[in-house]
């Protein structure tokens, strides 16, 4: 049993077992000086002056509770790295021209596929740390730098393996479908990646594809993506990052799980994706990282009631772990309040990946909650750049990260 105590402010977006919208995404539930009672991973009560004469007590006086954030795309499990491509993109390369060139993506995949699943874990498990102590508590991670089968499974054990760990809980999706491998030719690859769906289902319990220009084509990601459904894996996809090409409007055709990235859809798009009740989730992290200043059109999007949801895409060219620097990206470049991006951050994201009763404080649900060293929630986008996250419980836990 645990007891928060005396925070000046426990925050939350009210307990829904559908993402919050509209309006509604930004009006969060403010309880001043109060508690939170935990028993056996789930919350109690929040209240004033609780008394749980057994409990261990953690003083939160003067600080403020929120859900843990929940990053709902990542692809966190990467060997090696590429500082360098930074330059060439301060050069005015383009992130397209850097994967044709067999750079970026494929940089990374050399370098997955020749370290061990050890390296692997070891270099992994410092970045799920990170996650963790900057208040990440539910976390997706993606395949998608092995490109062939045995390493696309060494990646998706390494992501099983993290979740063992009681650091941030692990959501698993396979993404052969992120690049096409040197070794073999278009039509090949795809059939590979079907081969590749039973077993990988075993391990994933999601399947994604980078449909764009340069990447997979809407006909391609199509096929991929039902054969993935045909494989019982639920679907996510990577959509519209550099403009309108097909993906979003592919995306709600297939009623996925999330479209993620929309920098480049059309207002008809978002509408297509609201319709089909498909989670946006926005990176706005990625437009920084390549030195760009387009930003998904997020007022757009909250005015036509698309749930959104906010996530890292950590990844060697967009790295940070930060779920608070996304929110505060989230604020500053796309104009989302605070208490949106605190939605955005929890219980959107934890719907999108499929988990209710997380991502919000209420009787009954998960204990996955942040106890930050600042006076009010919107200190969180407000002071940015450092990390406010002091106590990190996971399933009622303390994370010892
Ligand atoms: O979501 N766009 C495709 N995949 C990642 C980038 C991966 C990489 O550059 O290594 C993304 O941005
Ligand atoms: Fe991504």
């Amino acid at each position: 049993m645990l007891l928060l105590k005396g925070a000046a402010q426990v925050v939350t977006p009210p307990a829904s077992d559908s993402p919050l919208t509209g309006d509604m995404m930004g009006r969060v539930e403010l309880h001043t000086r109060s508690d939170v009672a935990i028993r056996n991973g789930r919350i109690v009560e929040v209240g004033r002056k609780l008394d749980y004469p057994d409990a261990e007590v953690i003083d939160a006086r003067g600080k403020v509770v929120v859900p843990g954030f929940v990053d709902p795309h990542t692809h966190l499990v990467w060997a090696g790295s590429r500082e360098h491509e930074l330059e060439w993109k301060l050069q005015g390369r383009s992130y397209q021209d850097i994967l044709a060139d067999g750079g970026g993506i494929l940089r990374t995949v050399k370098e997955t596929r020749a370290a061990s699943e050890e390296e692997l874990r070891e270099e992994s498990l410092h970045r799920l740390r990170n996650a963790t102590r900057y208040g990440t508590t539910t976390i997706e991670i993606k395949s998608g730098y092995g490109l062939q089968r045995e390493d696309e499974l060494k990646q998706l054990r390494v992501a099983r393996w993290l979740g063992e760990q009681g650091l941030a809980e692990v959501v698993s999706t396979f993404m052969g479908a992120h690049a096409f491998p040197p070794d073999s030719s278009r039509s090949e690859y795809i059939e590979q990646i079907e081969e590749m769906l039973p077993e990988v289902a075993e391990l994933a319990e999601y399947c994604d594809v980078f449909c764009e220009e340069g990447a997979f084509t809407t006909n391609e990601s199509r096929r991929l993506l039902e054969a993935a459904r045909e494989a019982g894996m639920g679907l996510r996809i990577h959509a519209d990052e550099f403009g309108d090409t097909g993906g979003g409007t592919l995306g709600a055709e297939l009623k996925v799980a999330s479209a993620d990235h929309l920098s480049g859809s059309s207002m008809a798009t978002i509408e297509a994706l609201r319709d089909a009740g498909v989670t946006g989730i926005l990176l706005p992290g990625t437009p920084l990282a390549l030195l760009e200043s387009k930003f998904a059109s997020a007022r757009k999007m909250v005015a036509a009631e698309l749930p959104l949801a906010l996530a890292t895409d950590c990844n060697p060219n967009c790295y940070t772990e930060s779920m608070q620097l996304v929110m505060q990206l989230a604020v500053f470049r796309m104009k989302l309040t605070p208490g949106e991006a605190l939605t955005a951050a929890t219980l959107n994201g934890a719907l999108a990946l499929g988990r209710s009763n997380r991502g919000a404080i209420a009787s009954g649900w998960r204990a996955d909650l942040l106890v930050c060293n600042v006076p009010d929630y919107r200190h969180l986008t407000y002071h940015f750049g450092i990390n406010h996250v002091e106590t990190v419980i996971i399933g009622g836990r303390i994370a010892n990260a």
